[in-house]
């Protein structure tokens, strides 16, 4: 390599260092299990369900594996397009209660897809200040202007939709925030969208499988099958797969298939993958106690920890700085605890975060005590909470302690929560997850 390169390179490791930002990929794995831990736990994952391992999804991996070998061996245009494609499709409408489904090879390439060919000459986007990166690049990548608007904020959205009469203009949030956590107002987007004719794409990368019993916040709001919302997904989070989906109308479907790059100009979703995502798709849809068990285990983590619950499986403890962040993660790390860590420039508000997720399949003591170490942990590194999500005062800040200061088990399980404004809590009682 040329000494430009090499001292550009370098220069580029300085600067992360001295901001604290570098990141790493560290194998913390062993096959399913934590190396050499009895009693280290996941907390850092997207397993929402625990499906990755459940036995259904991975008999049906090795199934379509050995019926249709490792690789999709072409884009889904020319050879690439296999039965279990159709039945992955056909699984996941059902699941989101939608006309039609595309499977993209990633979450990533269907929101890019989904963007780049809903908008086109003439339109415009509009994205939520909060939206995930993949948003923000479809947006580039379309190649027509783009704004943002205030996140979670209807007036905010109606105001900028009125300076743009005449055109088609594309919205793009997420039902629920990975980093803030919390949930879109959909009933009010969808509302003030219909207004402007606008067509809005919701991503519920962390509502499928977690918000209204496992079928997603769009479902549980019954805009499922609007024709003027489409919803992408990941497979990769709660459906412990690989891949993404678009979900919509059948003309919608036949569009992205003759217009998205990011479905034409690659090589199908892999057998397995499609195989287990399937698989994963009819769990959710038959057990819909899953979602339930995982938004119940998020509610004692956000308890133990002094939290606002958040509105989906993810919960975040804001913290000082990304130095205190990592060393709260190491710490964490070396008591045999995983967490994942927000930090710039991830987080659209500048604040570092732990990230603890929330699974279904932990037993309760277990994950009590985890989130025991995690709040006694953040509180060294963070002596107070700072943040959006801090709660002061709140009944579970004010619950009993047990000598460490931290909440007891008697106190999570009988604990109130703060009132929510969450939309989560406007689904019908028969529907609600929250
Ligand atoms: C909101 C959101 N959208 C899209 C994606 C991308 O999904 P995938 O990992 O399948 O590419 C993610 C993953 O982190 C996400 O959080």
């Amino acid at each position: 390599m040329s000494d430009v390169w090499a001292s550009w390179l370098r220069e580029r490791a300085e600067l992360r260092a001295e901001r604290g930002t570098e990141r790493f990929d560290p194998v913390l794995r062993l096959g399913g299990h934590l190396p050499g831990a009895h009693g280290a736990l996941d907390l850092a994952s997207n397993d929402y369900l625990g499906l990755s391992r459940d036995d259904r999804v991975v008999a049906a991996a090795h199934e379509a594996l050995d019926r249709y070998g490792a690789s999709a061996t072409a884009s889904r245009l020319v050879t690439g397009t296999l039965p279990v494609h159709r039945d992955l499709e056909a699984a996941l409408a059902r699941l989101a209660g939608q006309p039609s489904a595309l499977a993209f090879s990633t979450g990533y390439a269907a929101n890019l897809g989904a963007l780049t060919a809903l908008s086109g000459r003439g339109a415009e986007i509009l994205l939520d200040a909060h939206a995930h990166a993949s948003l923000h690049d479809a947006a580039r990548m379309s190649r027509v202007p783009y704004a943002t608007f205030a996140h979670n904020d209807p007036a905010d959205l109606d105001r900028e939709l009125a300076t743009r009469t005449g055109r088609r203009v594309v919205v793009a949030v997420e039902s629920i925030y990975s980093v803030l956590g919390d949930a879109a107002p959909l009933t009010d987007l969808v509302e003030v969208c219909r207004r402007h004719d606008a067509l809005l794409v919701v991503d519920e990368a962390h509502g499928i499988g977690v918000a209204g019993k496992g079928r997603g916040l769009v479902h549980a709001l019954g805009l499922a099958g609007a024709a003027d919302v489409v919803v992408t997904m990941t497979l990769s989070k709660a459906l412990g797969s690989q891949g993404g989906a678009v979900l919509g109308s059948t003309a919608l479907r036949s569009h992205l298939v003759n217009t998205a790059r990011s479905f034409i100009f690659d090589t199908g979703l892999a057998p397995a993958a499609a195989g287990a995502a399937t698989a994963a798709a009819d769990v959710v849809a038959d057990e819909p106690l899953l979602a339930d068990a995982v938004r119940d285990n998020a509610r004692v983590i956000a308890t133990v920890c002094g939290i606002e619950r958040a509105a989906g499986a993810v919960q975040s403890l804001p913290m000082p700085s990304p130095e205190a962040a990592v060393a709260a993660c190491l710490n964490l790390r070396a008591q045999g605890v995983l967490v994942g860590c927000f930090r710039p420039p991830s987080v659209p508000d500048g604040v570092s975060r732990l990230r603890v997720t929330a699974r279904a399949d932990l037993p309760r003591e277990d994950l009590l005590e985890a989130a025991r170490v995690v709040a006694r942990v953040a509180g060294e590194h963070a002596p107070r909470p700072t943040g959006t999500a801090a709660v002061e005062g709140s009944r579970a800040a004010d619950a009993p302690s047990d000598v460490r200061g931290l909440p007891t088990v008697a106190a999570v399980e009988g604990a109130t929560h703060p009132a929510s404004t969450s939309p989560l809590d406007q689904i019908p009682p028969h529907d609600t997850d929250g």
